[in-house]
């Protein structure tokens, strides 16, 4: 849906009904009716308005992740729109052409409502960019996006959530992946280059993606917009939140994008927390069948987008350093194992140790400084128009750490080079142990709708890892 200048778009959050496996109908919610709602196109230099229509039996909002807007029409964790009541954001584009998307984004019920179907993807498109018109742009086409999924369904298809202390922790993993809603989806595209708008709207998984015949594919777009130039991959990794454009050439024939098991790339020593993903081998996300057509093959420019150099130094840079943890909590699923084990103890006439007390659920406590999230509470203040050195620690586990209101270049990931696939303007980045950003702040928040930064993966966002920041 095109959003023109002076519109005035009505995004209503619904109950809806989706077939996520085939002829499996099932209750859940979103936005128009539909889940994954309308992909809402807009073009730099205009101001649409949405208004969001909350026909939800509780309060909802709605954020447009990795648009630069004010503060108060951002629709980060601030405020919430009452049942039968509306919202309505005023759309003012002005950064490159990417490809974005929008959520639900209240506090504490984030992972759920994602998971239950509200979020769409939202697109900016540049008319005055001439390379952008270069690369195929023609939409379901030779121009397919692709929403990143993981589900657990029961029998009759439907998705199981449940947080467990284990989900607190880890973030829930799915057993089944889903493209665009749907389970063992097939795409028809056509025997030339194509792209592949990603986006990874789980809640927690990471996507190891690779295409099934381990053909090279070109990297053109991260979170913000175009990169520098185009980089041959045969592997990326997608955290939650992040999103790529990626050109295939099916001039070779079909193949599948495929997920490896989401092992969070155990190579650091500092890391502690381990987690088993429920997909032990690599899956097929979607299998392209590619056919003939008549259509001229687009030519890659060699360059992209005119990216700012790094500065060779950030000495004179005002620096904040955010420490993300993870305090494990308590499952009293895995207690009632450990008593079930004193137990055969006691059958053997062994002696035994300690009285079992019944345990209670602990909640992981996930923290940003120390401190779990409050809204009431303005953790950092940026100066407009500032530049400045974020560092990010992750001392147990890798975090998909996102900032409202501001893109960002990575200088460096892990005290290395940033990855291949990080080299671009971007909002979300998997902070792996650790990684120093250079943040532009071009959008004001006052103390009323400051933004959030967070993890990304929802579980962790909805316990608290979040902090807010005014740019005045
Ligand atoms: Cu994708 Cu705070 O959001
Ligand atoms: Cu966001
Ligand atoms: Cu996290």
């Amino acid at each position: 849906i095109d959003l023109r200048d002076g519109d005035t778009f009505d995004l209503v959050a619904e109950p809806a009904t989706h077939a996520f496996l085939k002829d499996k109908p099932v209750a859940v919610i979103g936005y128009g009716g539909t889940y994954m709602g309308p992909a809402l196109r807009l073009r730099r230099g205009t101001a649409p308005k949405v208004r969001l229509v909350n026909r939800l039996d509780r309060p909802t909002n709605v954020h447009w992740h990795g648009l630069l807007v004010e503060g108060r029409f951002d629709g980060g964790s601030h405020g919430g729109v009452a049942p039968g009541g509306d919202w309505t954001a005023r759309l003012a584009v002005d950064q490159p052409a990417a490809t974005l998307w929008y959520h639900a984004h209240v506090h504490g019920r984030t992972a759920e409502d994602v998971h239950d179907g509200l979020a769409g993807l939202l697109l900016v498109e540049d008319p005055n960019d001439a390379v952008a018109r270069a690369l195929p742009a023609t939409w379901g086409v030779d121009d397919l996006p692709l929403v990143l999924q993981d589900r657990t369904f029961d029998p009759d298809g439907r998705p199981l959530y449940e947080k467990t202390t284990a989900v607190l922790e880890h973030g829930f993993h799915g057993a089944t992946m889903i493209v665009n809603g749907i389970a063992d989806a097939v795409a028809r595209v056509p025997q030339r280059l194509v792209r592949l708008r990603l986006v990874n709207a789980s809640g927690s998984r990471t996507f190891r993606l690779f295409l099934e015949d381990q053909r090279t594919f070109r990297l053109i777009a991260t979170d913000a917009g175009l990169l520098g130039a185009p980089v041959d991959l045969t592997y990326m990794a997608l955290a939650p939140g992040e999103r790529a454009e990626i050109l295939v050439d099916f001039a070779e024939g079909g193949t599948a994008l495929m997920t490896g098991p989401d092992d969070h790339e155990h190579r650091s020593g500092a890391r502690i927390m381990t987690v088993p993903d429920v997909l032990a081998a690599p899956a097929r996300l979607v299998a392209f069948d590619a056919v003939a057509d008549a259509a001229p093959h687009h030519t890659v420019p060699a360059t992209l987008a005119a990216l700012p150099a790094l500065p060779r130094t950030t000495a004179g840079l005002k620096r904040r350093r955010f420490e993300l943890r993870v305090e494990p909590g308590v499952d009293p699923h895995a207690a009632m194992v450990h008593a079930g084990m004193d137990h055969a103890a006691m059958i053997s006439g062994a002696p035994v140790a300690r009285s079992i007390a019944p345990l209670a659920p602990v909640a992981p406590r996930v923290t940003i400084n120390g401190q779990v999230f409050d809204p009431g509470r303005i953790d950092e203040k940026v100066d407009f128009g500032a530049v400045e050195v974020w560092e990010i620690v992750s001392p147990e586990m890798a975090h998909p750490f996102h900032v409202h209101g501001a893109h960002f270049r990575v200088l460096g990931e892990d005290g290395g080079r940033p990855k291949a696939w990080n080299t671009g303007a971007k909002d979300t980045v998997l902070v792996e142990n650790s990684a120093e950003l250079l943040v532009t702040f071009a959008s004001r928040a006052d103390q009323a709708a400051p933004f959030v930064y967070h993890c990304h993966l929802l579980e962790h966002e909805d316990g608290g890892m979040m902090g807010t920041f005014t740019v005045a």
